[in-house]
């Protein structure tokens, strides 16, 4: 039996939570982690420790676990690529109810939540999040570390770039590229694509300002 250990303690995992009980695997469940957490701080029933306590646990023990990291920033990269330092694995959590194509591609670690729809040929890559009824429809592209907010959809051979945040709401017109690393404001309908590092939002979808990794930090 693996051990599932969440990665964050936020809103975000809070809700994917819920499909780790839907699932019927909350008995697989083990513990939180956040960086900096008080003691005994307690998340829907499971504890929550620093997350140091993955350096502690022996390499001997590190097969039986299965990481998932819930946080919607960029923030995740680096804590994923950590662990994945230190040989954790990680789960592939997919919620009962997502329609996912058997055509379709999907990588390692991702967070498919409630009333998703994938289609034949989409790729949602490493470590990305589609947060609840998010559609990619067919040959569409989530590409890796991204989050995909509630009610978005990217049409057919739409894409999304690695390490880009879309707020809720979003939708990308067939075939409109999104580049790495942008942050797409929520209700946007995105006509045209937008380069990398770009903050755009609007309907149709402008380009704001260019993102360093310093504006990220303001950001969330
Ligand atoms: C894009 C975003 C980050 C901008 O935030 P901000 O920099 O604080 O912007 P402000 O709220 O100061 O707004 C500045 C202007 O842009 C407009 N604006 C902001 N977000 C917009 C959006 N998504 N679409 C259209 N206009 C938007 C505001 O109306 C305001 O216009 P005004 O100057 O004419 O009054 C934010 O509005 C957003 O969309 N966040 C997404 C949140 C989300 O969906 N999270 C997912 C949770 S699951």
């Amino acid at each position: 039996m693996v051990k599932i250990v969440m990665l964050g303690a936020g809103g975000l995992a809070r809700e994917m939570m819920d499909i780790y009980n839907e699932q019927g695997r909350l008995d697989d469940f083990e513990f939180l982690v956040e960086d900096n957490s008080r003691e005994r701080k307690i998340v829907n029933e499971k504890r929550v420790f620093d997350t140091n306590i993955l350096n502690e646990i022996s390499e001997t023990e590190r097969p039986e676990y299965r990481l998932i990291c819930p946080i919607g920033t960029p923030r995740r990269k680096k804590l994923i690529e950590r662990c994945i330092d230190l040989h954790y694995q990680f789960d592939d959590l997919h919620h009962p109810n997502a329609s996912i194509s058997k055509w379709s591609n999907i990588g390692t670690g991702v967070i498919i939540s409630a009333n998703n729809i994938i289609k034949s040929q989409a790729e949602i890559g490493d470590y990305a999040i589609l947060n609840m009824s998010c559609i990619v429809s067919h040959d569409a592209k989530v590409g890796k570390y991204s989050t995909i907010s509630p009610f978005s959809g990217l049409m057919g051979f739409a894409e999304v770039g690695d390490e880009c945040f879309l707020g809720a709401g979003v939708n990308i017109i067939p075939g409109v590229k999104v580049g790495k690393r942008c942050y797409i404001g929520a209700g946007s309908t995105v006509t045209k694509d937008i380069p990398d590092d770009t903050m755009a939002f609007g309907s149709p979808c402008k380009p704001i300002r260019t993102l360093s990794p310093e504006d990220w930090k303001e950001l969330f």
